[in-house]
């Protein structure tokens, strides 16, 4: 019910922006990848030292997650606001999917309308990013869902791969990758170098974080500038464990009730 009636006041919103600046039928045209919604909330400043980096700063997400952050927030409530929260954001990192045209019949007439113009892949990496992965997949029912399970050695802190299974992609694909937590950006940058390897076209990957350090973000565009990160905050930096500073501890501790 919650989301039925935040979806409502979202397509709300959108209508009343599209109607004032676009034609319907020329809107296709006019989707090309363009993320200046994003760039209009993420401050000038923080997109000259990270280029790829949206700082999603909806108030309703920041809200939530600040009650996240919060230690003593416990099942289900992170659970649910991890939800909400990406359901929110993948709204907003949505807003640039390409359409192509359909023709169609209503009851009353025969009509133009529109339709995802790319097969949409969501793909979590295990396992804190299941978390993430729901609110996706309820806005995009018709998204295939890859898995990439990664673990970091202890000894050497680089990521180790344990399991990685995609649906069938082509080069238009377009795969959103999540992950609440971009720390080291280890994890999210060999994600990236998988999803390449099968065939994925780097412009047609998105990240999308919960929480991210500085430390990762710089990381991940040394090695993939080219895709675009979104995330509900920027934190201050990582401890000496790899943990964000001030974060919200392990993700996947207190979304499985692990910790
Ligand atoms: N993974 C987490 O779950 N939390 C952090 O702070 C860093 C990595």
């Amino acid at each position: 019910m919650f989301q039925f009636i935040m979806l409502a006041c979202l397509f709300l919103t959108s209508c009343a922006e599209n109607r004032n600046t676009q034609d319907f039928t020329t809107l296709t045209s006019t989707m090309a990848y363009d993320v200046k919604r994003a760039e209009n909330n993420s401050s000038q400043s923080t997109q000259k030292e990270y280029p790829n980096l949206y700082i999603v700063k909806h108030p309703l997400i920041q809200h939530k997650l600040t009650i996240m952050r919060d230690k003593n927030t416990k099942l289900p409530a992170f659970n649910q606001l991890l939800d909400e929260i990406s359901l929110l954001m993948s709204y907003e990192i949505t807003h640039s999917l390409q359409l192509k045209t359909v023709n169609i019949d209503t009851p009353v007439a025969p009509a133009k309308g529109f339709e995802l113009a790319q097969d949409i892949i969501i793909v979590p990496i295990l396992r804190a990013g299941l978390g993430m992965a729901h609110g996706l997949n309820h806005l995009i029912p018709t998204a295939k869902v890859g898995h990439i399970g990664l673990y970091r050695d202890p000894a050497t802190k680089k990521p180790v791969e344990y399991f990685f299974k995609l649906p069938p992609v082509t080069k238009e694909s377009m795969v959103i990758i999540v992950d609440p937590m971009l720390a080291t950006g280890n994890s999210s940058a060999y994600a990236i170098d998988l999803l390449v390897k099968a065939g994925v076209a780097p412009k047609n990957i998105l990240f999308m974080a919960l929480v991210s350090a500085p430390e990762g973000v710089r990381a991940f565009h040394a090695r993939h500038p080219e895709v675009k990160i979104f995330t509900a905050a920027l934190d201050e930096k990582l401890n000496d464990h790899a943990y964000i500073v001030p974060g919200l501890g392990d993700a996947g501790d207190r979304l499985f009730g692990t910790e």
